[in-house]
């Protein structure tokens, strides 16, 4: 197909307001044709801050003028409209994670195998190449033979209010910001991670999760150790130790665009730091996905993979996890 990719917004969310809307603008291969709310005042407000339509989520599946769905809805609730969009014949960008569990997200990259759409998990951090310097550096030897991964992701207490604390919306640490350890564990170590040891520590009432730590171990033998929750101070970091040097990288996950990333090298004698350029994470990822949809290139199956991948982790977290009160 030609471009401009006609995006449709799935629910008018705060991560569209804040991240995803302002981005598309930017893009010239992508333009906002109409977005979908269950409130249609809402999605009048929106059409007028973003361009497109106003319209409902079922209309919005059903429009001929719609190439592409951008979807973040709460997490409970992307299986359900990934599978409609994908049976209704659109890309789907969804808003991480892609479900909560192996089986359904292996339904969904499935379908989209099945159709040869696009199917992408927004985990905009991905986009970002201060990963690539990262994975260069350690591949070139630079700490010499790596031996751990640790990664944190914590955020302070959110409002009671927030879809985060609420089970049956797909609630809780481990979807929101556990799993951006797990696909970075992914990332810097590969795939076929084994899950060795994890805990959560679940408020009761709720019924959610409010902080994890898992330990994984690589094929090689490289082992992973992540912690996050949301009753910390804000921490978002990663750290690569290994036989002759520790590299280490601060904001790692969601770094602010104009953010210029600093990564870390301590030897035993010796520090180091490189500064590198700074990047729009959020308008990378939707220019990927948009350049994705017009030239179906070779990457999607990876894509599929990884997006399996994680979910196997997180059903195995969940599945093995030691859990303690929150
Ligand atoms: N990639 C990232 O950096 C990033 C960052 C933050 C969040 N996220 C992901 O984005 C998704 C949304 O997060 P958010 O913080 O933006 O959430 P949010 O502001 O609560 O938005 C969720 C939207 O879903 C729609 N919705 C449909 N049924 C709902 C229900 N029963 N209860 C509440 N909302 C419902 C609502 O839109 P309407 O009222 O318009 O129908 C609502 O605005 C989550 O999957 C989250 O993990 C990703």
């Amino acid at each position: 197909m030609s471009g401009p990719v006609r995006l449709g917004v799935l629910g008018c969310s705060a991560i569209a307001r804040r991240r995803t809307l302002p981005a598309v603008a930017d893009i010239p291969e992508l333009t906002t044709a109409a977005v979908a709310s269950r409130d249609a005042a809402k999605a009048a407000e929106f059409a007028v801050a973003f361009g497109g339509t106003p319209t409902g989520y079922d209309e919005l599946i059903a429009d001929p003028e719609i190439d592409a769905i951008y979807l973040s809805l709460p997490t409970a609730l992307h299986h359900e409209w990934t599978a409609r969009a994908l049976r209704a014949g659109k890309h789907v960008l969804c808003e991480k994670p892609l479900t909560d569990d192996a089986a359904r997200t292996r339904e969904l990259t499935g379908l989209a195998r099945e159709k040869g759409l696009v199917l992408r998990e927004n985990f905009a951090f991905l986009h970002h190449p201060q990963h690539v310097r990262v994975a260069e550096l350690v591949a070139g030897g630079r700490i010499g033979a790596l031996r751990t991964f640790t990664a944190t992701f914590g955020i302070p207490p959110l409002p009671a209010a927030d879809i985060r604390y609420d089970r049956a919306l797909g609630g809780g640490s481990l979807l929101d910001v556990g799993v951006y350890p797990l696909r970075a564990a992914q990332l810097l170590l590969g795939p076929g991670l084994a899950v060795a040891g994890a805990t959560l520590r679940s408020d009761e009432e709720l019924g959610v999760d409010l902080a994890g730590h898992v330990l994984l171990v690589s094929p090689e033998g490289v082992f992973a150790d992540l912690e996050f929750g949301f009753q910390h101070t804000y921490r978002s970091r990663y750290g690569l130790w290994g036989s002759a040097a520790e590299l280490s990288l601060d904001r790692a996950f969601t770094p602010p665009a104009e953010h210029r990333p600093v990564l870390r090298i301590d030897e035993q004698d010796h520090a180091e730091e490189l500064t590198l350029g700074a990047s729009h994470q959020f308008r990378t990822s939707l220019a990927a996905f948009a350049g994705a949809v017009l030239d179906r290139g070779p990457d999607e199956p990876a894509w599929l993979d990884a997006a399996d991948e994680t979910a196997r982790l997180i059903t195995e977290v969940r599945e093995r996890a030691v859990r303690v009160r929150g």
